[in-house]
């Protein structure tokens, strides 16, 4: 029997004998294990107490593994019926989100569909900058020049027309206004090269104003104070414009601005943009106190290449167990869950939620907790590393109650530097003290590892970013376990997130 078999019977059993389980213990527990679309389990007894705020021992007890299975089901469903994949802007993510929501619904809640565009750029060729006529100074362009992120492709050749330049540079950055108000254009001949300086208002306002006055192509340089000199690596916010948009440095937009309108420019991009419509699905469990918000989330979108299901699915169905079993709860503290869109384009959900959070929404919360892949077949037991560089203060104590409940169970743990591939980092980037759970993507498990927590030296995940990321695809043994450490920590600072606080 191959590997995947023995894993496929394996995993058969362990259902089948948690499932056992279950019956045995129905009598106990107070809520279904199951998801129901058509009763609300927001009736039953909130778990591990009669009334308020739920309790760690309580919520793990009401979590299972079956429930979360029947919504790893359902996900690996969506993909099935929609082309084998749920990636961000496609049919199966909309049915993943559906789903969610509609478990969310039954259960109670009214989520939320934070809607947004999921752009992408590329860049199919190096970009070229060089004076047509180099007859008379050689203003050496070739290397000093880089794409501006949703540049448009074009090849022109035109005059350069400096627009509101501030030369010499004023003393402080923001000095310069270059092409900020439309009327900077004015007399503007179309067709020519808009030579803009950095500075006051965003690349994209400079740039639309350059397009609907006519220019062909623009060129931005740096605004020329002390750390303003090099090239900068700028973006356009996203698609629309469709002209060649280069940054160059200070010295190159000096030189540009000093050869005069008679200088013809050869400017030429080759890029790609594309902007879909996608979703984040936000709800939230209001507590005793709205100054406090204990956020927990993954990603619900996987890669084009195949179903997702370790990743993100195992997060994703986690959450939405643990949500479903606090539903009718009243919590100390408001707990807030998000299944995250575009995750795998570049963590453009999460990005969007915190970028459009304000000073007081961002302070109110109290930390995040990420799920990303927490049931891979040839697991590690990784917990986010709370000292990590970039890590918020506090995000230690998140780390420490995962890391607690985990070894109290008798178990093997590890720390991950959780870097900044996940939906944790523009949290943490916001100042945001993070945790989060991870158990191995196509990282080759190292002996040590195989020592603390079994399985081969493989990698974690055979199937990561792959078709055969598929049911077959995860330690059940593995997820319940994650999810009863996530479950633990939500309920925990749930009741209370002074520790975190302080330590913030
Ligand atoms: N689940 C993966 C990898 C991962 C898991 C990273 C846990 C960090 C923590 C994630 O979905 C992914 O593929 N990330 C990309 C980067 C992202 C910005 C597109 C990666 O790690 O290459
Ligand atoms: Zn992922």
């Amino acid at each position: 029997m191959d590997p995947r078999s023995t894993r496929r019977l394996l995993t058969g059993l362990l259902v089948v004998l948690l499932a056992g389980c279950t019956l045995a213990r129905s009598g106990q527990d107070s809520r279904s294990a199951g998801p129901s679309t058509t009763s609300a389990p927001a009736t039953s007894a909130p778990p591990g107490t009669a009334a308020g705020a739920p309790t760690p021992a309580g919520l793990r007890e009401a979590v299972t593994v079956e429930g979360i299975r029947a919504h790893l089901v359902a996900l690996q469903a969506a993909a099935d019926r929609h082309d084998g994949n749920r990636a961000a802007g496609s049919p199966g993510y909309d049915a993943s989100v559906d789903y969610v929501v509609s478990q969310l619904r039954a259960a109670g809640y009214t989520p939320e569909v934070q809607r947004f565009q999921a752009s992408q750029f590329r860049e199919r060729n190096r970009p070229v900058l060089e004076l047509a006529d180099r007859g008379g100074t050689d203003l050496e362009l070739d290397g000093d020049h880089r794409t501006f992120e949703f540049s448009g492709s074009g090849d022109v050749t035109a005059p350069v027309q400096p627009v509101d330049l501030r030369l010499p540079p004023g003393q402080a950055p923001d000095s310069s206004t270059s092409g900020c108000e439309p009327p900077d254009f004015t007399g503007f001949p179309r067709g020519a090269v808009a030579l803009l300086q950095r500075g006051t208002c965003p690349f994209r306002a400079k740039v639309d104003n350059a397009q609907r006055a006519g220019a062909a192509a623009a060129v931005i340089f740096n605004e020329g104070q002390a750390g303003r000199t090099e090239v900068p690596a700028g973006t356009l916010g996203g698609p629309g414009i469709t002209l060649p948009v280069l940054a160059v440095s200070f010295q190159i937009g000096q030189r540009l601005a000093a050869a005069g309108t008679d200088q013809r420019l050869r400017v030429r991009t080759d890029t790609e943009s594309t902007g879909r419509p996608t979703s984040n699905v936000l709800v939230e469990l209001p507590g005793a106190d709205p100054d406090r918000v204990i956020m927990a989330g993954g990603h619900l979108d996987s890669v084009a290449a195949g179903p997702g299901i370790n990743d993100n699915a195992s997060g994703s169905a986690t959450l939405l167990e643990i949500a479903r079993q606090l539903a009718g709860t009243r919590p100390t503290h408001t707990i807030r869950f998000a299944w995250w869109g575009a995750e795998e384009l570049g963590l453009l959900g999460s990005r969007h939620y915190v970028a459009g959070l304000d000073d007081a929404e961002r302070e109110r919360i109290a930390l995040y907790l990420n799920l990303d892949m927490v049931g891979s077949p040839n697991f590690r037991r990784l917990v986010y590393d709370g000292d990590a560089q970039g890590a918020p203060a506090g995000s230690e104590v998140v780390e420490r109650v995962l890391t607690s409940q985990l070894r109290g169970e008798g178990l093997a743990v590890g720390e991950t530097a959780p870097g900044n591939g996940s939906d944790h980092a523009p949290f943490a980037a916001a100042g945001i003290p993070v945790g989060g759970l991870f158990t191995g993507a196509d990282e080759t498990k190292s002996t040590e590892d195989q020592t603390a927590f079994g399985g081969t030296g493989g990698p974690a995940d055979p199937c990561y970013h792959d078709r055969c990321d598929d049911l077959d695809n995860l330690d059940l043994e593995v997820l319940d376990q994650m999810a009863d450490a996530a479950a633990t920590a939500i309920a925990t600072f749930a009741r209370d997130t002074d520790p975190v606080d302080r330590a913030g």
